[in-house]
């Protein structure tokens, strides 16, 4: 297919973004304008995402870094092949005003609307950062999301793994805030976790050795709580033992359901010729922790996978995924999205 140039928006959190990104007639992709607003400082008093907020944010700054987006890419409105917004999962009030947003210009400007699947969007960054070829396994980490899905090909992905109460980022925020530790939790506890003791604390691993591909943290979380109470006053000597050995119990949670995904891909493709250099694909803000890294790189040092952790700027949420998912639709043909396409708070 011929050079495509596609503008994406997201808004289906607590990230405003917009993005350019071109995808070349070999199917090679490059970001040229690249733009996100973080709304960190207007939710962190409320220790959490305060959806209202969240919404008139993303009103407030939207058209703004669209702009911004088309500027620095260098083109304007007329040069875009197609529009790509996140229509769900997400929350509502910002699903609306970016998929909205996008209806309008598809509207104004003539051009295909994409209403993209935000997970579908951190699914295929992968081909964007690193060209990575379908068949490939992906975790996917963070605040809101716990999921290992199989990526076949363009709008063809299989679930395998979910998480069946908290999802692995909710448990850092909340381990965080009951702690003491400011929001968000992740980047917090990995700080005190530096200075503890990992052995201390016998943590809870839930589901290890479970045949089926889920994950769970909610009962991680309550052995954090029992601990911290059994000791009051906590010491910053305890916050980092229970960093560490919190860190601990997640790294050996990973290794074996991650590790039993990893085996279930070779079994079904590596070993069928379909996939010569199986990978195993990271995304999601949780991606950030080095633990979680140095634990996945090991996995598939041992299990003959290639690690591919795109750049943290494009694991966490961003607009270029989102434009580089509509590119991909676009170049495989798939149909453009009406402009009754619906926001989706919830997209399986
Ligand atoms: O993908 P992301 O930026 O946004 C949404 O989930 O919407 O992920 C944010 C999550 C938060 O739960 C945050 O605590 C977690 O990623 N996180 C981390 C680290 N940095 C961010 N968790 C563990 N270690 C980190 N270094
Ligand atoms: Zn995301």
């Amino acid at each position: 297919s011929p050079p495509l140039r596609i503008l994406g928006i997201e808004t289906s959190c607590d990230e405003t973004a917009a993005s350019v990104v071109l995808r070349d007639d070999e199917g090679g992709g490059r970001i040229l304008g690249d733009v996100v607003l973080s709304q960190l400082e207007e939710h962190s008093a409320y220790g959490g995402v305060v959806p209202e907020i969240a919404a008139r944010a993303h009103v407030e700054a939207l058209d703004a870094l669209i702009a911004e987006a088309l500027l620095r890419a260098g083109v304007t409105l007329r040069e875009i092949d197609a529009i790509a917004a996140t229509s769900g999962p997400g929350l509502i009030g910002g699903l609306i005003v970016g998929l909205m947003t996008g209806k309008a210009i598809a509207r104004a400007t003539g051009k295909p609307l994409y209403a993209v699947n935000h997970l579908e969007g951190h699914a295929l960054t992968a081909r964007l950062t690193d060209g990575l070829s379908f068949p490939y396994l992906m975790l996917l980490v963070s605040g809101g999301h716990t999921q290992l899905i199989l990526v076949k090909g363009v709008g063809r992905y299989e679930r395998w793994g979910t998480t069946i109460d908290d999802a692995l980022g909710e448990a850092f925020d909340k381990t965080a805030k009951l702690l003491g530790l400011p929001y968000p939790g992740g980047p917090a506890v990995e700080r005190a976790a530096r200075a503890g003791d990992p052995e201390r604390f016998d943590f809870p691993r839930p589901l290890v050795g479970d045949a089926r591909l889920d994950f769970s943290f909610s009962g991680l979380k309550t052995a954090v709580r029992q601990a911290a109470q059994a000791l009051e006053p906590v010491t910053d000597k305890d916050i980092a033992d229970i960093c560490a050995s919190f860190q601990r119990a997640i790294s050996r949670t990973l290794k074996d359901r991650v590790g039993r995904g990893l085996k279930r891909f070779k079994a079904e493709f590596a070993a069928a010729g379909e996939a010569a250099h199986p990978a195993l694909v990271v995304a999601g803000g949780v991606a950030a922790n080095e633990m979680l890294r140095t634990t996945l790189q090991s996995l598939c040092d041992a299990l003959g996978f290639r690690f591919v952790a795109p750049p943290l700027a494009l694991c966490t949420d961003n607009a270029a995924m989102i434009a580089w998912a509509g590119a991909e639709r676009l170049a495989a043909g798939l149909p453009a999205d009406g402009l009754d396409a619906a926001p989706r708070s919830r997209w399986p």
